[in-house]
């Protein structure tokens, strides 16, 4: 009997033994998996660090590219290109002209009716509709056919609406998103796509032209009398509602900022004779690249796989089409090194499919358990039941890539700034004394639009945060940030009012 207990105590303690040491097996596991999850995390961390000193070298890199870029054609990765618009809205625009924006996510009509008083936007109606996927990479004529048939639909039900009868010709401003070298205001040709458009027989023309051209096919009696780019707009209304307003940034699909640049600088730089004061000069910034920017391997391997790699180096970090896609990227990465999100879902490999506002969402998820953060991943990339720490470090992923962005951007902005004399370093703000010598700073206005800043409360803060540091408290307060709503569409329209022939 004695026997028989001490082999069945025996017999238990090495069951003991083996499901203890199995239990710590697995632990031992778990914790590794997790620490790997969170190298990931602190490489992601440190591949995005953005310290002010990093900061201020990529200022002074934007204001030294911008200065290469005027220079001389293809002098810089900055297009720098001249827009041919000289004079800004003042406020006396009086009519009503039609605009048409073509550009990101989204294509619109616009009319709008012009008071003669500044601010008196007597009113402007909208007609929003998604570009079709098709049509992104389809060709010219079908393209400009589907806008020109939107475009006449639209003014066919406004005029009947309205009752308006037509007296003169219709006047547009037509806002074309994507590079383009000017010929004068209102033509130019398509240098190259951005953000994903790739319609290969535009690549060249005019623009304008095959606009004006599709108009007249569907019998529409209507002059595109502007073609601007959506910054452009964006600055145009800026400064008709505030004459302080120097440069203009779009934050949305694809990112972008244009300023008013001195004449004598363009002159000495492009040969170009103007009389006025000076010109709008369209940066096409998404272009900007410099070896300050902290660049990982996730941007690289995002840059391969995209259809302009070794483009838009910029906009590939900051702006809404992509910042969605790092994060999956990392996401992905994640889940193959470590296992915390279970097996790899098939979703993760999908290019695109989390999009910026699904990241901004999850971000701003203040719920005590990130509900939101769980259904995200669950419903989108089909990665169900993943423990709080886990949703931690999703938030953490988007923090690191959104906060990264929103930096940079806005060290793009104090670049700009620099580049025009408004970043204080000439002197320092008003009633403080540099050298003996009084400087005063001048109230400085930065139009800007697009849903990344508008949507994304965290891009926004982090945006404004880091402007605030780069320029310091002297200088910040004289710096003001504007947004202006539907600026590039009602920019647009205003230009057309102070290009038309009928004034
Ligand atoms: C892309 C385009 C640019 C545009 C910007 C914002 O960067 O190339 O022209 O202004 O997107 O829409």
């Amino acid at each position: 009997m004695g026997k028989v207990v001490v082999v069945l105590a025996a017999g238990f303690a090495v069951a003991t033994c083996v499901v203890a040491s199995v239990m710590v097996g697995r632990s031992v596991r778990r914790r590794r998996r997790w620490r790997r999850a969170v190298g990931v995390l602190e490489e992601l961390d440190e591949g995005c660090a953005t310290p002010i000193g990093r900061l201020r070298q990529v200022v002074d890199a934007m204001a030294v590219e911008m200065h290469a870029g005027l220079a001389s054609e293809g002098g810089s990765k900055l297009k720098m290109l001249l827009t041919h618009v000289c004079n800004l809205p003042t406020g006396k625009e009086k009519g009503t002209y039609y605009a048409l924006d073509l550009g990101g996510t989204n294509f619109r009509v616009l009319r709008v009716q012009l008071g003669g008083q500044r601010s008196a936007i007597i009113g402007h109606d909208l007609d929003r509709q998604p570009i079709p996927q098709n049509l992104m990479t389809s060709t010219s004529e079908e393209l400009f056919d589907f806008i020109a048939t939107s475009l006449k639909n639209f003014v066919e039900k406004e005029e009947n609406f309205s009752g308006a009868s037509q007296q003169e010709r219709r006047e547009l401003g037509f806002t074309f998103s994507f590079p383009v070298k000017q010929t004068s205001s209102s033509s130019g040709n398509l240098i190259q796509w951005t953000k994903g458009f790739s319609v290969e027989d535009m690549v060249g023309r005019d623009v304008a032209e095959c606009l004006q051209q599709a108009i007249s096919r569907k019998g529409l009696d209507m002059r595109v009398a502007v073609l601007i780019n959506d910054t452009v707009g964006t600055l145009a209304l800026g400064h008709f509602h505030d004459e302080d307003t120097v440069a203009a940034v779009i934050f949305g699909t694809g990112t972008n900022a244009c300023y008013l640049e001195r004449a004598d600088a363009i002159i000495k730089g492009q040969g170009l004779v103007t009389t006025s004061g000076g010109m709008v000069v369209n940066m096409e910034w998404g272009n900007f690249w410099s070896s300050h920017l902290p660049r990982t391997s996730y941007d690289m391997d995002l840059d391969v796989d995209s259809p302009n790699p070794n483009d838009q180096g910029f906009e590939k970090m900051i702006s809404g089409m992509y910042l969605g896609d790092i994060v999956r990227r990392v996401i992905l990465r994640m889940s193959q090194d470590s296992d915390v999100f279970g097996p790899v879902s098939s979703k993760l490999h999908v290019p695109f499919i989390l999009r910026t506002p699904l990241i901004a969402a999850m971000h701003e998820d203040d719920s005590a358990n990130l509900s939101e953060v769980a259904r995200i991943l669950n419903n989108t990339l089909e990665i169900p039941n993943v423990t709080l720490n886990v949703r931690k470090l999703v938030v953490k992923i988007c923090d690191v890539v959104t906060r990264r962005a929103a930096r940079l951007a806005a060290a793009g902005i104090v670049g700009i700034l620099k580049k025009i004399g408004r970043d204080g370093s000439g002197g320092i703000a008003s009633g403080k004394t540099k050298g003996g010598s009084q400087y005063k700073m001048r109230r400085t206005v930065v139009a800007i639009e697009g849903g990344l800043y508008t949507n994304y409360r965290m891009f926004r803060e982090y945006l404004n945060e880091a402007i605030g540091q780069i320029l310091g408290e002297d200088v910040a307060p004289h710096v003001i940030i504007k947004v202006t709503e539907d600026g590039s569409g009602i920019g647009a329209a205003l230009l057309a009012a102070s290009h038309s022939s009928t004034l």
